[in-house]
């Protein structure tokens, strides 16, 4: 098998959690602070040597495209004005990777969303990278999944622990431990309830595929919601080929809903030393004004 080089960022869900704000904009263009939430997996993709990165787009997402491009008149501007520094960094963005935008022309689910990047990534072990997550050390998780994908050659997926109570949210795992941080999964389960739940290992969002999850997409049903789930194609592709699992071991931001975007944008802006220090007087203010109310 070969080397990864390649990865599918699928942006063309509607964000309905995120509505209005999505309605003319991805989701994933939505910032923390000053930069959009894709670039985070964007740069940490780069950074760890992948750089053929194929979006699935849906109508309304052109941003994305004109994001990772030239605008031609703000360098001028900017060169102008003798912004050298925010010059440098409009053009490091627009040569940072060589994007192929791909459409989806129906939503009809994140397992149909990876299908059609199969032209695009064709025999090639790929990476898929949901684009609303961020993780911090992003550059240390993808490492390690692409070193287990080069010791096992198999499809390998990124898990997290969460609470109990929240395992309805996500798809989950059934696994079985090899070592201390590696697991073979077993089953999937998408959104049990607790008492399903066969672990509080969730899928994050952050996979390395075979090229033959492709013929088991084609042949996935529209499962949960009505939507060709990616988990469903992935049970698929465990009755032949092993799947391989690790947790990750830094925090993960889910930004796909108001309240998680706030927390990873107060998160960042926190740690950010040009305006944490006037950030934290305000929050402070903030949170007495609404201690005075209650
Ligand atoms: P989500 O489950 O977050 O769905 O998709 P969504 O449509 O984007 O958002 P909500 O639930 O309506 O608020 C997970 C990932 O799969 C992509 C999304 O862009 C997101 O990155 N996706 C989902 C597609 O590309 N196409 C689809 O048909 C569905």
């Amino acid at each position: 098998m070969r080397d990864i080089r390649k990865a599918v960022l699928p942006v063309a869900g509607w964000g309905t959690r995120f509505l209005p704000a999505t309605k003319a904009m991805p989701k994933e263009m939505l910032p923390i602070i000053d930069k959009p939430i894709i670039q985070f997996i964007v740069e940490a993709l780069v950074n760890v040597g992948i750089e053929n990165l194929i979006f699935v787009t849906g109508r309304h997402k052109k941003a994305i495209e004109n994001h990772f491009d030239h605008n031609v008149e703000l360098e001028e501007h900017l060169k102008k004005a003798g912004k050298e520094k925010l010059l440098k960094e409009v053009v490091y963005i627009a040569n940072m990777i060589n994007p192929i935008y791909v459409r989806q022309k129906e939503q009809l689910g994140l397992g149909h969303a990876v299908l059609m990047a199969e032209p695009a990534v064709s025999q090639e072990p790929f990476i898929v990278a949901l684009g609303d997550i961020i993780i911090d050390n992003e550059e240390e998780e993808l490492s390690r999944m692409l070193k287990l994908f080069r010791k096992f050659g198999n499809s390998i997926i990124a898990l997290m622990e969460v609470p109990w109570e929240e395992v309805s949210k996500y798809g989950i795992a059934k696994v079985r431990e090899l070592d201390e941080e590696t697991y073979i999964i077993e089953d999937l389960v998408e959104k049990p309830s607790p008492e399903e739940a066969p672990s509080n290992l969730a899928i994050v969002g952050r996979y390395a595929f075979t090229p033959s999850i492709f013929e088991k997409l084609k042949i996935t049903k529209p499962g949960k919601g009505g939507e060709i789930q990616l988990t469903d194609a992935m049970k698929m592709l465990l009755e032949e080929e092993a799947i391989y699992a690790y947790k990750v071991k830094n925090p993960v931001y889910d930004t796909g809903t108001p309240l998680g975007y706030l927390k990873t944008v107060i998160t960042f802006a926190l740690r950010r030393e040009d305006i944490n220090g006037e950030l934290k007087e305000f929050i402070k203010e903030r949170i007495g004004l609404i201690g005075d109310v209650r």
